[in-house]
């Protein structure tokens, strides 16, 4: 079997979504966040995860950066820190300048000189993707950023994971798809994409009907595991 196309996933996967909590944390403006940045980025992710797999269920499909607010808001009453609009309006803004893990440009170079196609298939929209993007640096060594907002549903419908053969001509088992999330790893296996985990956090496995074919800590071997897959 020989891989052809690499597609990752983008928030949690190649930018850190934990970062704008934590950067706001540092901010002498936010000293309430202290001791509360990780609880409220825990809280805000499940949330925003949550809302566009409701969202996808029930039709009720909107901008990801809607379900983004809908999920902070919700997370910054869960921890009693609504109410500030500043640090409401500083998260935010910090979302759009995400970082990259650091291990994320070189890999992507790598497989741009090994000859891949390199992509991002993501819930985030066009805007959004474009402003983490581009703040992480790595708009050169990515031939397609391809947004849910084409199909207009969330992950993991069908359709979605469809854009990629859709853009490449490719078949699914020439796809080596890469998420964190372990339900979206899990819906890319079903679908008949190769599949990587990158399980930063040592979490378990998720309980569903496919499992991933690797399980990684960081993404620094995707290169290789391409290669030999
Ligand atoms: C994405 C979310 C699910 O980038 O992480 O699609």
């Amino acid at each position: 079997m020989t891989i052809t196309t690499a597609v990752f996933d983008a928030y949690g996967t190649l930018f850190d979504v934990t970062a704008a909590a934590r950067q706001a944390a540092a901010e002498p403006a936010f000293p309430a966040l202290a001791d509360r940045w990780a609880d409220l980025a825990a809280h805000w992710r499940l949330k925003q995860l949550q809302y566009s797999w409701l969202r996808a269920i029930t039709g009720a499909h909107t901008d990801f950066w809607i379900v983004t607010q809908n999920g902070l808001d919700w997370a910054l009453e869960a921890t009693g820190l609504d109410g500030d609009d500043a640090l409401r309006a500083r998260l935010l803004a910090l979302y759009w300048e995400l970082g990259a893990y650091p291990e994320v440009p070189a890999m992507l170079s790598t497989l741009k000189q090994n000859g891949l196609n390199t992509a991002i298939l993501s819930n985030g929209s066009p805007d959004m993707l474009d402003g983490a993007v581009r703040s992480a640096g790595v708009a050169e060594v990515l031939d397609a950023v391809l947004s849910v907002e084409s199909v207009g549903v969330f992950k993991p419908d069908s359709r979605v994971y469809d854009l990629v053969g859709q853009r490449f001509g490719c078949a699914r088992h020439e796809v080596l798809f890469v998420s964190s999330n372990g339900w979206d790893v899990s819906s890319a296996a079903g679908y008949g994409f190769a599949t990587a985990w990158v399980n930063r956090a040592g979490e378990p496995v998720d309980r569903l009907p496919w499992r991933p074919d690797t399980i990684l800590s960081d993404l620094t071997t995707i290169p290789e595991l391409a290669a030999k897959a």
